[in-house]
């Protein structure tokens, strides 16, 4: 797959989930197969007056390359001075966000919002095609709910306003995250447009992402909550779509390397107490097979530093 300028080696990529595609979780991401990371949504009006936390979440580095910023906001000067940063700190593709469900955003008339009105969202994107240079892309949603499909004609006035490609999570604005995904507005989205097609919604296993690419058509999968815990995902989905040899389950040991390599990550990146903080959302989700999960659990809220985390993973993954 081609995005503008850039690359894409196949079509396994990790979709942006806010609290948890950071700088570590990506890495590791691409290191076991994902071909396109994505980072999370940053408010765009924080990174056009290069706020220190939004730009804390664009850190990336040259290793996760191709890799996409993502930024949201209503404001066209602002969106643009906003993608100019994502792209000055080093990001391959910079994605503007037309999906998120969330109250603060749709009050603001951003995000998931504008999937009500997409002349505004072509006047957005034309603005941010003009000042910069890597390729723009978005992400949207079937429509406002499911009375209203607006992907379409998102898509195609996108298109012609010069995106390089579109990204629909198959569920509406007004379904948030619950109930089930429709392909089939993904698969419409891909008949009515030139540029590539990418998805997102219900892909939990590998051959979920194999019958979403030829159900719907699609260029791309991004795999969303399916790789918490289990970022094997990616090179089993990918084995499966490229035709190549079933890649096995990981070991006790190889969850176990995966996770220390994600925490030390976050220990450098934000630092210990904040990484100290996060540590009991991050590690449960790799956790959950362990026979003695529960006291993993209570344990975990007893931990100050990367050692001591390293000693309690030590202790519980060998008795899995
Ligand atoms: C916790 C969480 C945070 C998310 N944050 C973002 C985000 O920052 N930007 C975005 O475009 N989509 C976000 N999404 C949507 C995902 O990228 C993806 O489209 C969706 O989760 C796909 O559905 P699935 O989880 O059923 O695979 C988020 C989803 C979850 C579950």
């Amino acid at each position: 797959m081609q995005i503008g300028n850039v690359s894409i080696a196949h079509a396994i990529t990790l979709a942006p989930m806010e609290e948890h595609t950071n700088y570590p979780f990506r890495l590791l991401c691409k290191q076991l197969g994902a071909s396109l990371v994505c980072g999370e949504r940053v408010d765009a009006s924080d990174v056009a007056k290069r706020d220190r936390r939004a730009i804390k979440l664009l850190h990336t580095t040259p290793s996760e390359k191709p890799v996409v910023g993502q930024i949201s906001g209503s404001d066209p000067d602002e969106l643009a001075e906003a993608a100019k940063v994502v792209a000055e700190q080093g990001f391959s593709i910079v994605d503007l966000n037309f999906e998120c469900p969330i109250r603060r955003l749709i009050g603001r008339g951003e995000g998931g919002a504008l999937m009500a009105d997409p002349p505004a969202i072509a006047r957005l994107v034309a603005a941010v095609v003009k000042a910069v240079d890597i390729p723009v892309t978005i992400k949207i949603r079937t429509g406002p709910d499911a009375a209203r499909e607006t992907a379409v004609e998102v898509a195609q006035l996108a298109e012609q306003a010069g995106v390089a490609a579109v990204d629909v999570h198959a569920r509406s604005v007004a379904q948030s995250y619950v109930g089930g995904p429709d392909w089939s507005v993904v698969a419409r989205v891909k008949q009515a447009v030139k540029i590539p097609v990418l998805g997102s919604g219900g892909v939990r296993e590998p051959i979920d992402a194999v019958r979403f690419l030829s159900e719907t058509g699609a260029d791309g999968v991004a795999i969303g909550r399916g790789c918490l815990g289990n970022p094997w995902i990616f090179q089993q989905a990918r084995a499966l779509v490229l035709g190549g040899a079933t890649v096995a389950p990981p070991n006790v040991n190889e969850r176990a390397r995966v996770l220390l390599q994600l925490v030390e990550g976050e220990f450098a990146l934000y630092g210990s107490p904040m990484a100290v903080r996060r540590l009991p959302r991050v590690a449960c989700y790799f956790a959950k097979f362990l026979p003695d999960f529960e006291s993993f659990r209570s344990d975990i809220q007893k931990i100050k530093n990367f050692p001591d985390f390293k000693r309690l993973v030590r202790s519980h993954f060998v008795h899995a």
